[in-house]
């Protein structure tokens, strides 16, 4: 197979292990898929919108995509709040939306539910706000925690819950309109990282009384990597800039500016503006975002009957988390003996790379199975069918009719 995918730095979603030597396998060729959650596959379409030279950065009709890719990203949230693109990564997007809500010695309070919420707020933490964890584990929020923690703040001294909708480690969903509801009328602004969800579970940023909101390029809007955005409500809006406000981050400056440097804080990314735009347009006007949500909410639930199918017979596969509401719809994480040698095989053997086991008990016998952004059930027959080889190849004991499950499931599905 051909080369791996590239190593992105320890803190975030780190690549699968490199393939064993090429000459090992006797399938050799043909395409990769690659199955992590995040950077997720881009089409062809949108590398092709990018593949162009640079135009003049000063002329109107690069400003005119620009004004439709900022519309575009507002129907994606369901929102007719503020919104600053940045030129970054998810991180960047958390710093951008804390040196704007924050200043130094501010209360925040993050609901974990596994590595990156607790990254998030060891983040938060090194800009000087004071945070303190709900701390749910590798589960998604429990409402009834946060209201009874925010009944003991009556002076309403936190300034934002902070919450991610999935926790890409640990493949959950929180419930974001039940963490609204559990605010009450505390003032907090509710914050939600929708990184690994937008464009691939409903976000309804203003229905929801979403304040912040966080999501980068690289996961369901199926672009490259490397800008983010922060979508923010006229309450979060209100506080002006604070101590940790630098120039470069206030989100005023960026927020409908009638100049497209000042959208993105000097020359604008311009590939990833009509990669954007190709990719937006495809999502919001071709298959329609109600549809995106919908697929990707099958192809969880095929990914799903498959493990469970698995799990059949107590070798050990199963499901990390078990109820299925509290599942994320473009990523599923995986309890498997045997984890590690099997991403190993599928990638040398297949050419599938499937996510590491990141924040499990035990990351050397847990997977994740990406189905975010552009992918459809013929990629993801391929790749649970790639494990279930994997499985056989290497010993695994699992139960029988996991590749039956998964194809009824999307022919019939519930
Ligand atoms: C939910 C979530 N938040 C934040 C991040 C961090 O994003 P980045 O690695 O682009 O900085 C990730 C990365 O995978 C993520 O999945």
């Amino acid at each position: 197979m051909s080369s791996a995918p590239v190593s992105a730095p320890a803190s975030t979603d780190p690549a699968p292990t490199a393939p064993a030597s090429p000459g090992t396998s006797p399938y050799q060729g043909g395409p990769d898929i690659i199955a992590i959650p995040g950077p997720s596959p881009v089409p062809a379409r949108v590398l092709n919108a990018a593949h162009r030279a640079s135009p003049d950065i000063y002329g109107a009709p690069l400003a005119q995509v620009n004004l439709q890719v900022m519309a575009q990203l507002k129907r994606l949230a369901g929102t007719r709040a503020h919104l600053a693109p940045y030129i970054g990564n998810g991180h960047a997007g958390w710093e951008a939306a804390s040196a704007n809500m924050f200043d130094r010695g501010d209360q925040a309070l993050v609901l974990t539910s596994g590595h990156f919420g607790r990254s998030w707020a060891e983040m938060t933490e090194g800009l000087g706000v004071a945070v303190e964890r709900l701390d749910f584990g590798n589960l998604p929020p429990d409402p009834a925690r946060l209201a009874e923690r925010l009944a003991r703040d009556p002076e309403g001294r936190i300034r934002a819950v902070m919450v991610c909708q999935t926790d890409t480690a640990s493949a959950t969903l929180a419930d974001i309109p039940a963490i609204r509801a559990a605010m009450g009328d505390h003032p907090a602004l509710l914050v939600v990282d929708a990184i690994a969800s937008l464009g691939c579970a409903p976000m309804r940023m203003d229905d929801w009384g979403v304040d912040v909101l966080i999501a980068a390029s690289q996961k369901g809007l199926m672009c490259p990597p490397g800008t983010v955005f922060v979508w923010f409500s006229d309450k979060a809006a209100a506080r002006g800039a604070t101590g940790l406000t630098s120039p470069w981050w206030d989100w005023h400056g960026r927020a409908g500016s009638d100049a497209l440097w000042r959208f993105w804080g000097g020359t604008p990314p311009v590939q990833q503006v009509f990669a954007l735009s190709e990719a937006l347009t495809m999502i919001l006007d071709e298959e329609g975002l109600e549809a995106v949500w919908s697929r990707h909410a099958r192809l969880a639930r095929a990914t799903w009957a498959a493990v469970d199918a698995w799990s059949v017979g107590g070798g050990g596969v199963r499901l990390s988390v078990a109820d299925p509401a509290a599942r994320a719809a473009s990523v599923t994480a995986v309890t498997m003996p045997g984890a590690d040698a099997l991403r190993d095989w599928a990638t040398r053997e297949c050419g599938v790379t499937l996510g590491v086991g990141l924040g499990a008990p035990d990351p050397a016998l847990a997977l994740r199975i990406a189905h975010m952004g552009h992918c459809n059930p013929g990629v993801l027959l391929g790749v649970l069918g790639a494990i279930e080889a994997g499985m056989i190849a290497l010993d695994i004991p699992h139960g029988s009719g996991a590749l039956e499950a998964a194809a009824a499931s999307i022919a019939r599905p519930a």
